[in-house]
């Protein structure tokens, strides 16, 4: 099949390209590099033994993603590209409505003109707020937090009323939850700009050397040994996801919302210590007040994905780790 990646050059989007590549489907990437670089393309053509098509630019220019779809002969769309920090979020939040809901609005339109109605979107688990039980299954209430949660909502919402247009259209909203870990090559990974925000490309750069220490923001919590806990995936299992979301687009219309999460839990010290022992460093690591926004825990209930895509995810924690030391300590420093 002929397949758009929209921010396939970003973290996830790029281990879904090798990975589609593989599977003997026809890729082509637009990105405008907003948050990667073209190093990530020769990385590929490494990995994928050819280069992948690619293109330069905003999914916002409905012209530029209609020659795209027309000229590669699109069949279906992964939807990945956007913005996602969540502290930017509130500070520029029309920079979150403009990127994600507008582009995504944009892409539609270009889509539809183009006869192209299969996608899979890049949801995430903030759609679900603060957790009310847990397992998170797809039934729990969804709210937002924070403008980027609102631009997943507002997306997932506006999927739905087009899949309700019309029986053409067919979307599968991945509620990923925290995605980590690296290609096996070493040669695809996390390589966040500036300071991380999140845990895993933190705690990475801390054993590689690049930062002193880690802060663990709060051991007070009611968990196991007072620190978050999360539902960490390892980008690999998460990509496999899309292959089976998207073969299942190809025999069901409408519109679904699905986990993609291993429905276990570990701590930030649990994860120190995971590192530690994949890197053979230490992590050194000092306890600050909680953050502000965090919850205790948030795990997947995965069995939806098990019974509509036929998936579960099968690497373990010490393969995310030991991937992702691979790649920092390659690559990623
Ligand atoms: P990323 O920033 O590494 O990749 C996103 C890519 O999209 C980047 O290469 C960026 O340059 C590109 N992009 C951004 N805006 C664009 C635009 N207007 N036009 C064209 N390209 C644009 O992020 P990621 O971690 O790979 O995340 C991919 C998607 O998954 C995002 O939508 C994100 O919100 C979602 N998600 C990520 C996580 C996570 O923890 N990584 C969790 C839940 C959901
Ligand atoms: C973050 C996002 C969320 C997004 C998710 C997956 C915030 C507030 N939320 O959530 O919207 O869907 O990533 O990408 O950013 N931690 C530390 N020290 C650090 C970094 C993190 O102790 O330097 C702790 C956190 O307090 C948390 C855990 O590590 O307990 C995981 O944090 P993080 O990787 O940021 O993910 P989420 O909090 O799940």
């Amino acid at each position: 099949m002929n397949v758009l990646l929209t921010g396939g050059a970003g973290f996830i989007g790029s281990h879904a390209a090798a990975m589609l590549a593989e599977a003997g489907h026809y890729v082509v990437i637009v990105d405008n590099l907003s948050n990667s670089d073209a190093s990530v393309l020769r990385r590929l053509e490494r990995v994928c033994g050819h280069p992948l098509p690619f293109v330069e630019g905003d999914i916002r220019d409905s012209a530029l993603m209609r020659s795209t779809m027309k000229q590669h002969g699109v069949q279906s769309v992964m939807h990945f590209a956007g913005l996602k920090a969540v502290g930017e979020s509130n500070e520029k939040p029309l920079d979150y409505y403009s990127n994600n809901v507008q582009g995504t609005i944009s892409l539609l339109q270009a889509m539809d003109q183009c006869d192209v109605r299969q996608l899979v979107f890049s949801s995430s688990a903030t759609v679900y707020g603060q957790p009310q039980y847990l397992p998170l299954d797809e039934a729990h209430p969804t709210s937002a937090t924070n403008p980027y949660g609102r631009t997943k909502l507002h997306i997932e919402e506006m999927l739905r009323d087009v899949a309700a247009s019309s029986a053409q259209w067919r979307f599968v909203c991945l509620r990923y939850f925290n995605p980590v870990g690296a290609h096996s090559s070493g040669l695809l990974g996390e390589a966040p700009r500036g300071t991380p925000n999140n845990l895993m490309p933190y705690v990475a750069q801390v054993a590689v050397g690049t930062r002193a220490h880690l802060n663990v923001w709060g051991d007070d919590y009611d968990t196991p040994d007072g620190t978050g806990v999360r539902d960490y995936i390892h980008v690999m299992d998460l990509v496999e996801g899309h292959l089976a979301a998207l073969n299942f687009l190809q025999d069901n219309a409408g519109w679904s919302a699905i986990n993609l999460g291993t429905g276990t839990g570990y701590s930030v010290l649990d994860m120190v210590k995971a590192f530690e022992q994949a890197s053979q460093r230490a992590v050194p690591y000092s306890i600050k007040p909680r953050r502000q926004g965090d919850v205790a825990s948030c795990y997947a209930n995965p069995q939806l994905a098990l019974n509509k895509l036929g998936w579960r995810a099968t690497r373990s924690l010490q393969d995310m780790c030991d991937s992702a030391w691979a790649w920092q300590s390659n690559v990623g420093k």
